[in-house]
């Protein structure tokens, strides 16, 4: 039975690198099929939404999405309903991909690219897993509205239990296939909603007496993640703060074109893209990093389809490649030779044999 690969090139350099992620995947001839929809600011110029219909029936059916990027200035001035972001939000909300993991590791051959010290980096490995598909990002009411003569513009933070309880447990299989450690992020000294976060995740902790749950408010985990980032095994969070972290998680890599991601259902079915956005000042130049794409890739071989050999060997044509000192744009230094995005997907490519 071939798997069913959503593919969605979306904006800016997203076609760019999704089609290296592409090429990798058919060097490997796996059993898989694509079919390709529009998302973002390519589906609004061809049919006025960011996410339409026909989209929404190509990911409903496939057994896994691949998405390059969305988003771009061009879309900037759109009404926020007809923005390209709103796809992203609309997909991950209609599949139901309430859990996201963001790995950042630093690749040794990369630790210089870091902004922090070696020794503060180096060997660094930890997942941030975020809610995706609740609080403040979904929670009702929100608006902009005119309150005794001046507007007023508000949003809601909100978690059910349930909600907590089902990342909650995703955080802690990762936790324990890992270094067993998971720290959860709130800030329950001002807010309510996160109060029942952290309720829920001591609730949970001796079901999994193999993990040690730590809970930290999210100001000082900022700080802790320049200051000490080794500390993490694996973070829990919930959408807004995970969005922020993750970020800066991600910078602690040297660059945010290096970190895949996954988004995952309550069935294992998943949307796999890179951390980073669009890009649109480099777009179409052929200069973009395709390799958190091609690692994206290789987190949807083992994660959607359970084909754990194809994605570490991915993995290790990436460390191969970084080796031979080939180097994109946002990674390069002096010593280590300067390629394009085709010329990386095709030393990966070559670096699988
Ligand atoms: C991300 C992005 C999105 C988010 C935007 C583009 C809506 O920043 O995936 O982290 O906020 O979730
Ligand atoms: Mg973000």
């Amino acid at each position: 039975m071939k798997k069913r690969v959503c593919v969605l090139p979306g904006d800016g350099i997203g076609p760019e690198i999704v089609a290296e992620a592409v090429k990798v995947l058919d060097a490997l001839a796996l059993p898989i099929e694509y079919e390709y929809a529009l998302l973002g600011g390519a589906a609004i110029d061809a049919t006025g939404e960011p996410y339409p219909e026909a989209t929404r029936e190509a990911a409903r059916r496939a057994d896994a999405v691949l998405l390059g990027a969305v988003g771009g200035p061009k879309w900037d001035e759109l009404p926020r309903a007809q923005r390209p972001e709103r796809g992203l939000l609309g997909i991950r909300k209609d599949l139901g991909l309430f859990a996201n993991l963001r790995p950042a590791v630093l690749f040794p051959e990369l630790a210089s690219a870091s902004a922090l010290k070696p020794e503060v980096v180096s060997g660094l490995d930890i997942v941030i897993v975020r809610e995706l598909t609740g609080d403040i990002y979904f929670g009702e009411p929100r608006g902009i509205e005119v309150r005794d003569g001046e507007r007023v513009g508000f949003n809601t933070m909100i978690y059910r239990e349930s909600e907590i309880r089902r990342i909650g447990r995703v955080a802690f299989e990762t936790a324990r296939r890992r270094g067993k450690k998971l720290c959860s992020v709130d800030k329950m000294n001002v807010l309510e909603t996160t109060q029942l976060w952290r309720d829920v995740m001591n609730e949970l902790a001796p079901e999994y007496p193999d993990v040690t749950l730590t809970h930290m408010l999210v100001d000082n985990a900022a700080m802790q993640l320049v200051r000490a980032p080794k500390q993490f095994d694996v973070i829990v969070t919930g959408n807004m703060f995970g969005d922020i972290l993750s970020d800066e998680a991600a910078m602690l890599t040297g660059s945010i074109g290096m970190l895949p991601s996954a988004s995952l259902d309550e069935q294992g079915k998943g949307l796999y893209e890179p951390c980073h956005g669009s890009a649109p000042d480099i777009a179409g130049q052929g200069v973009a990093n395709p390799l958190a794409t091609i690692l994206s890739a290789a987190m949807m071989l083992r994660h959607s389809f359970g084909w754990e050999e194809a994605a570490a060997r991915i993995e290790r044509a990436v460390r191969a490649v970084l080796a031979q000192g080939l180097r994109t744009r946002d990674i390069f230094e002096p010593g280590t030779r300067l390629v394009g995005t085709a010329e990386m997907g095709e030393a990966v490519v070559a670096a699988l044999r």
